[in-house]
């Protein structure tokens, strides 16, 4: 028998449906709740709201659990590729080797871009951060690809947009490295896999032969597949409510982008580095920046810890942490600032106010180190966060569009003036 929950508001009761998804998760559909009571909910930062129903990713923040299609990350982690679960993601199956090998051909048949690209790329300053040259990189593919524009395309040409966007993507990302340090772009090699593809085009010189070190291919393979989706994040929020208006996924994509440069979301694995290096210059007084994270008054905060959802450790972060130590152990690196982060863990799970809040470290607290490790520069951390997210984004566009879902325009409760007359500027 499906349950119900009832309202009782300026004395009457109304009574709604509960949804109950495929793990027992409770939702109160208030889908028409406003045309019963002429009343609307409010939940500032969707704290507390579903925007959606999906199938791509299940989380547990109690319980430190995250699921890709039903495979723990885990497994994912351990055992598969970055581009294995792009397509499990997007289609919602493990792919057989032929589909994997169909996929992978497809993707670096793509790789290339326009020319024109680096006319884009020299409209922009050196000092401009790649997440902004990123995104502006994706949207312009709308000029080259006018099809794209036109809503309801058939599958096969989203398909094709899809394969483009995976294939493009590191083209981008390196383009907008070299165009930053002020050297030649790379042009993709197919023959190399995805990731040693995108190692080759960040750090190969025209005149030099640069060998990619599979210790680093591996290392990146893991974190690309550990930021791939996300539920119902800040950016993959913000992609598919773009997309619900019928923008192109391009369009869409690149939205998410800017939302994810944001120093709360995407952005914090940068704002890690940055902090764990000025902890560092500033003598490493773990005692004080945590004081200084605790104290009301001072908008620092410990950057990599908390999570809106996880109130336990965050399952990428304990799988990070690990890899941090094995990549840095096998490229024989030592990185002080691992040591000032592991002392700062230590130091919050055993701090009360921490412990209170149930602020764990997140997935951004460990990736800088490795990416540093790796040898990618901090600006382009978030940009290695955007490539690896990039499936999750598509697979929840994919997935909104099949499903047909409204266009979404939340309400608000408005608490500006009411009516007054308008008086002549002359007389005021
Ligand atoms: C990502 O949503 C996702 O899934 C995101 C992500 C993904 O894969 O897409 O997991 C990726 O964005 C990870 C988060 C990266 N951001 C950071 O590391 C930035 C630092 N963390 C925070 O700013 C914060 O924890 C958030 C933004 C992540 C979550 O913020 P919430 O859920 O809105 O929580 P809040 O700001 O209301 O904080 C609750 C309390 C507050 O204290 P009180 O007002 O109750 O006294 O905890 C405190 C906050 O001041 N707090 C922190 C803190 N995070 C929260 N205090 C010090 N340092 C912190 N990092």
């Amino acid at each position: 028998m499906s349950q119900t929950a009832q309202i009782i508001i300026n004395g009457k009761t109304f009574e709604l449906p509960v949804t109950v998804g495929s793990a027992d998760e409770e939702a109160i559909d208030i889908s028409k709740f406003r045309g019963q009571s002429g009343v609307i909910t409010l939940d500032r930062g969707f704290k507390n709201t579903g925007s959606c129903e999906s199938a791509i990713t299940f989380l547990n923040g109690e319980k430190g659990i995250l699921r890709y299609r039903g495979y723990p990350i885990e497994q994912l982690a351990d055992k598969s590729t970055f581009l294995e679960v792009s397509y499990l993601l997007i289609y919602g199956e493990l792919p057989t080797s032929t589909e994997l090998e169909s996929f992978a051909k497809e993707i670096t048949s793509h790789t290339l871009v326009n020319e024109d690209i680096k006319k884009i790329l020299d409209g922009f300053p050196s000092l401009a951060h790649p997440m902004g040259v990123l995104s502006s990189l994706v949207t312009s593919q709308t000029a080259y690809y006018p099809q794209s524009l036109l809503p309801n395309r058939p599958e096969e040409e989203i398909n094709l947009s899809i394969i483009r966007l995976l294939a493009k993507m590191p083209t981008f990302a390196a383009w907008a490295y070299k165009k930053k340090i002020g050297h030649p772009v790379i042009y993709p090699n197919n023959s190399l896999d995805y990731c040693s593809n995108f190692l080759h085009m960040m750090f190969a010189l025209p005149a030099d032969s640069y060998e990619v070190d599979p210790v680093v291919a591996n290392a990146l393979d893991k974190l690309l597949i550990l930021h791939a989706d996300h539920e119902q994040n800040c950016s993959t929020s913000t992609v598919r409510i773009v997309g619900s208006s019928q923008a192109s996924l391009w369009a869409s994509i690149a939205a998410g982008i800017n939302a994810l440069w944001g120093p709360l979301h995407g952005g914090a694995n940068q704002a890690v580095i940055e902090m764990l290096e000025g902890i560092k210059a500033d003598g490493g007084d773990t005692k004080k920046w945590m004081a200084k994270a605790k104290a009301k008054d001072d908008p620092f905060r410990l950057m990599g810890f908390g999570h809106r959802v996880y109130k336990n450790f965050d399952p990428r972060a304990r799988i990070i942490k690990k890899a941090a130590d094995d990549v840095l152990n096998q490229l024989g690196v030592t990185d002080p600032v691992l040591d000032i982060a592991k002392g700062l863990e230590e130091e919050a799970l055993r701090d009360d106010y921490f412990v209170e809040r149930k602020l764990y470290p997140n997935v951004d607290f460990y990736s800088g180190i490795i990416y540093r490790a790796l040898g990618i520069p901090t600006e382009m951390f978030t940009v290695m966060f955007a490539l690896g997210r990039l499936p999750g984004w598509i697979a929840q566009w994919k997935e909104m569009r099949e499903k047909g879902e409204p266009i979404g325009r939340p309400r608000q409760i408005y608490v500006g003036e009411n009516e007054r007359d308008y008086v002549d500027t002359a007389k005021r």
